[in-house]
This record gives C-alpha cells, sequence and structure tokens, in this order.
C-alpha cells in the first residue's frame, strides 16, 4: 500500500535519526596504517622536539619555494593509455651506469642522528635493503667510512670548505670509501635564511658533531641558527665553474652537479662535462623565490639535450610524481623530508617503508598509466594541467613539455 500524499509531506512526522553512523572500531592491537609521506610527517612531528621538525621541515624566507616544489606536480596530468597488458612492470633503470630497482635516491640530507640514534646508520641499512642509492651529505653525524661499511650503493655530497686541503681530504677519503659519485652542491655560497631556524637558535645537541669533520660541533652561544653561523665562517662562497676542474682532478669520481635551475647553467654544466646534474633548489631551503623545479625541468632538459643525465629532487611526495619528473626529462628522482620523516617516526624500518611505498605507488601509476617500463614513461604521458601555464613557458628557454604534450598555448611560442 502506497503513501498517503499528507505523509509524504508531512515534516512533522517522525523526525529523521541524525545521529552520525558509529567509527568501527580497529581491532585490538592494530593501529592506524600510514598510508602517505604526510602519515609519516605527522608521526615525526609528534616524535621530534620542535626545533628538529622544524629543522627538517623548514624552508627558507616565506617558505614559498618550499610549498611550489609540491605544487608543480598538481599543474601536470596524465595522458594515460588503456589496454597495453601491465601484468609485468618493470620500474628498473640505471643511473650513471649505476643499476637500480627503482628510480629513487635518498637525497643529502645533514644531521641525521637528531632523527634516530643510528641516523645515518639507519637509513643506509634500510636503502642497502631494498637496493637504494643514497647521497651522503658532508655534514652527516656519522662518518663516512661508518657509513660505507653497511655495503648500500653510494655516493658523496661535497661542501666545498675555505680549507681546500680539508676539501680534498673529504673527496679522496669518499674514493677510498667507495662512494661512487662526487655530488657537488652549487646553490649553498652561503646558507639561506631559514626564519624557523633562526627563531629556534638551531644548534646541535652536545654529544653530536659533523663526522666527517673531525666532529666539529658547531658553534656555541649562536644567537640565531648556528648552522648558519658555520657556513658563514667555514664555507666557500668563491666557488666558480673553473674550480670544477680541480675538484676534478681530486679524484676519478663522476662530478654531478646538484642545484641548477636554469638551463643557462645546465648548458654550462654540460659544457663542462658534468656526468650528471640535480635539479633542485635544496628543497626550497636556500633562495626563496626560486621556481618549483617541476616546472624548470623542461627547460633544462632542453639545454642538455642529452649531454648528460638529469635528476631531479624537491617536493616529490608520491610514486606518481616519480612518472610526471620521468615524462620531463628526469632520469631518477631524490628524496629528501620523506625518507626523514620515516627515520624520525620509526628508524630503519620507517625509512624503509617510505622506500617501498614510493616503489609500489611507482608500479601502480605506471600501470595504471598503461607504462610497461621506465623507457615506456616519455613525454607523451603528461600534459600540462588544464588552466596552468607553467612560468617557464614565457622565457622561451624550455617548452618542451608542451611540445610534447601537442600544446603550445599562442602567445607563449619560443620565438615569441
Ligand atoms: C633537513 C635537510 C637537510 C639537508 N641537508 C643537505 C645537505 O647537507 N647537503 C645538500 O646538498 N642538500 C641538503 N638538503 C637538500 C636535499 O638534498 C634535497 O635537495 C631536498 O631535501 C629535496 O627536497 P624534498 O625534501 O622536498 O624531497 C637537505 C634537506 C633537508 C630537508
Amino acid at each position: 500500500m502506497g503513501a498517503s500524499e499528507d505523509q509524504l509531506t508531512d515534516i512533522s512526522a517522525e523526525p529523521l535519526k541524525d545521529e552520525p553512523i558509529p567509527d568501527l572500531p580497529l581491532g585490538e592491537g592494530v593501529h592506524e596504517r600510514r598510508v602517505s609521506i604526510d602519515d609519516f610527517e605527522a608521526a615525526a612531528r609528534r616524535k621530534l622536539p620542535k626545533m628538529a621538525y622544524d629543522y627538517y621541515a623548514g624552508g627558507a624566507g616565506d617558505e614559498w619555494t618550499l610549498s611550489e616544489n609540491r605544487e608543480a606536480f598538481g599543474r601536470w596530468v596524465f595522458r594515460p593509455r588503456v589496454l597495453v597488458g601491465v601484468s609485468n612492470v618493470s620500474l628498473e633503470t640505471t643511473v650513471l651506469g649505476v643499476p637500480m630497482p627503482f628510480p629513487v635516491i635518498l637525497a643529502p640530507t645533514a644531521f641525521q642522528r637528531l632523527a634516530d640514534r643510528d641516523g645515518e646508520l639507519a637509513t643506509a641499512r634500510a636503502a642497502k635493503a631494498l637496493g637504494v642509492l643514497l647521497v651522503l651529505s658532508t655534514i652527516s653525524t656519522v662518518p663516512m667510512e661508518e657509513v660505507a661499511a653497511t655495503g648500500v650503493d653510494r655516493w658523496f655530497q661535497l661542501y666545498v670548505m675555505k680549507d681546500r686541503s680539508l676539501t680534498a681530504h673529504l673527496v679522496s677519503r669518499a674514493e677510498a670509501g667507495g662512494y661512487g659519485a662526487i655530488v657537488l652542491t652549487v646553490d649553498t655560497p652561503h646558507l639561506g635564511r631559514r626564519l624557523r631556524d633562526e627563531r629556534n637558535s638551531f644548534a646541535l645537541p652536545p654529544e653530536m658533531g659533523m663526522a666527517n669533520l673531525q666532529d666539529v660541533p658547531l658553534p656555541e652561544d649562536a644567537d640565531g641558527s648556528s648552522l648558519a653561523k658555520y657556513f658563514g665562517s667555514e664555507h666557500d662562497e668563491s666557488l666558480t665553474w673553473d674550480d670544477l676542474a680541480w675538484i676534478r682532478s681530486l679524484s676519478s669520481l663522476p662530478l654531478v652537479l646538484k642545484g641548477i635551475v636554469t638551463g643557462e647553467d645546465a648548458r654550462l654544466a654540460a659544457d663542462h662535462d658534468v656526468d650528471g646534474i640535480i635539479v633542485s633548489n635544496h628543497g626550497g631551503r636556500q633562495l626563496d623565490g626560486a621556481p618549483a623545479t617541476l616546472d624548470v625541468l623542461p627547460e633544462v632538459a632542453d639545454a642538455v639535450g642529452g649531454r648528460c643525465e638529469i635528476l631531479l629532487d624537491g617536493g616529490v611526495r608520491r610514486g606518481s610524481d616519480v612518472v610526471k619528473a620521468v615524462a620531463l626529462g628526469a632520469k631518477a628522482v631524490l628524496i629528501g623530508r620523506p625518507y626523514l620523516w620515516g627515520l624520525a617516526a620509526a628508524g630503519e624500518a620507517g625509512v624503509r617503508a617510505v622506500l617501498e611505498m614510493f616503489r609500489d605507488e611507482l608500479e601502480l601509476a605506471m600501470a595504471l598509466c598503461g607504462r610497461r617500463s621506465i623507457s615506456e614513461i616519455d613525454g607523451s604521458a603528461v600534459a600540462p594541467a588544464p588552466g596552468t601555464v607553467p612560468t617557464w613557458a614565457f622565457r622561451g628557454g624550455g617548452g618542451t613539455g608542451f611540445r610534447r604534450a601537442g600544446f603550445v598555448p599562442s602567445g607563449m611560442r619560443e620565438s615569441e
């Protein structure tokens, strides 16, 4: 029997229950799983002292570049292909001839013992377990020889000190310690102005020092960031392109420049026969206002024209981000904060979990994009998101991404 019209329209009748549906309780002993880098960051934030969390999380100035690095990944969409058969997806690749299980590398990050007692050692063990390459910072809190003893695939990141003999000694120790390349960071003639560290008067605990530099402590009683003070006094800000020959002469290792964000510098790097460049703005920690790395990648790839390998870091937080970076010209990406959050949240196991998440998400993203191998990820895999205009398009330096996507807005072609 149907309801009468009155019953259907009578709002004074039996009220609808507006109680929320009860949340299903997690089973006993079951914890909410961490399913994203944000989840690891939240766990790290709960565990770390504010000074350490701010040091890891923060950027320079207004942190505009820091957030742009992340935003830039939202400016590209996928062009997925279907019905290609994705029962076998291979993530394997090589970088400078080094085979890799998937194109993700651990970026050099300083002071990892602020996150975990074992610091860089825990990171190295996790990387070794998964066959992932690690780049060790000059200012690590574990000596490079101890990291080498884990057997991890490794490169050494170099800061050039005013004391050139100390710099030369670092490079020869790296070569003797089986580090496979020197990664010269070129975006740090001075340390960027990191307001969080200034506010917190960032300093290392007394028992922690820069282990590759005879455990030199940071300057004491610093008003403001003691790391900035250290850089100001010890770091060589006079470095130029001419010094690359000297750095090359210190070892037979390949040379990679980290911190390039323009086509001009990428071209110069290739002219100087470097083996690779890392498109990086130091995770937004140096020049605030520098462009997002993904935005300048097409310009850099155009300028290099295949003369050296290109890597990218900054804001990579998901496996699908790796697909976008590879599509726009990177051979692999580096991650910084994501593994620091893993390290702080759960030590070695946390770094492992973060790397596994990147690997599994990358495999899924490739399958959903219909790309069965890294070499199948080319410019046709992405297009600019509707309504976005990457900044590099205005300068005529790039355009690769637009051209590949078959979309060059009129008025923005390279000749104009
Ligand atoms: C806490 C921290 C310390 C870092 N230390 C170094 C360093 O010692 N040398 C260096 O070349 N880059 C350093 N970087 C920059 C990273 O190598 C990398 O460029 C950056 O973290 C990538 O951005 P992401 O954190 O968004 O992944 C550091 C970054 C962070 C977050």
